[in-house]
């Protein structure tokens, strides 16, 4: 996925991934991580996700990354926050209180700007990439994170019936991207009655997965 193909979805408001409300698996596990109070969460391809805000509420130092300026600035005003604005390297890095959002892609972080992350919320960002994206990101991840645990929420489909975004991640493809971390799957719900592109498409089931992960 080009990063032409998002400035898109974001400009014409094709945002269909955006939840209207913090996520629940989110609430429900995020304590299963027992983190400590302050700790820094690293959120991959945020959006403007109301989870970050729920992170950051929870006593948690937000780092959003997020390749859209839309998608950021959109976070900020509807949350009714000044943020300052400064450049950092490759990214362009919105900050209020204690949540950071970095403008910019995030296959160009490097290990030292995460060093301090000591946990990860992935929700709707493995998913959507494409294969060999997947790969990168599972290994830049692997490499740049210090010790922490997270929590990654993942589709699994028929890949056949239906183009990504959102692909399709099967269980397999998890274990073997993040093979150096404890991986458990924590919880795993059919969400088919709740996608009617899925369902027109002819796929009759669409598991979200939810894993706890130990790095
Ligand atoms: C499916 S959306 C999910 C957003 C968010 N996690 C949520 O739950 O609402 C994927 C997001 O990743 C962003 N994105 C895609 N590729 C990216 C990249 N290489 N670096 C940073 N952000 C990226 C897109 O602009 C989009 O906002």
């Amino acid at each position: 996925m080009e990063p032409a193909f998002w400035q898109k979805r974001w400009a014409d408001n094709q945002i269909g991934f955006h939840q209207a409300r913090v996520n629940p698996f989110l609430q429900k596990y995020w304590p299963h991580l027992q983190l400590a109070p302050g700790s820094r969460v690293l959120v991959p391809l945020c959006g403007k996700s109301l989870d970050l805000a729920w992170l950051a509420a929870q006593g948690h130092r937000v780092l959003g990354v997020e390749l859209s300026r839309q998608a950021v600035e959109a976070f900020f005003r509807e949350h009714g926050l000044e943020p300052r604005v400064a450049q950092q390297g490759a990214f362009e890095v919105w900050r209020s209180g204690d949540v950071e959002l970095w403008c910019g892609d995030f296959f160009a972080l490097r290990a030292e700007d995460v060093a301090d992350c000591v946990a990860l919320y992935d929700r709707a960002a493995l998913i959507a990439l494409p294969p060999e994206m997947r790969a990168h990101y599972m290994r830049l991840l692997s490499q740049a994170l210090p010790a922490g645990a997270g929590l990654l929420l993942t589709l699994d489909y028929p890949q056949a019936l239906l183009a990504g975004p959102p692909f399709s991640v099967a269980d397999d493809e998890v274990r073997r991207g993040f093979a150096g971390w404890q991986v458990e799957a924590l919880d795993e719900q059919e969400v088919i009655g709740e996608s009617p592109k899925f369902l027109e498409a002819g796929v009759k089931s669409l598991i979200e997965r939810v894993y706890r992960v130990k790095f």
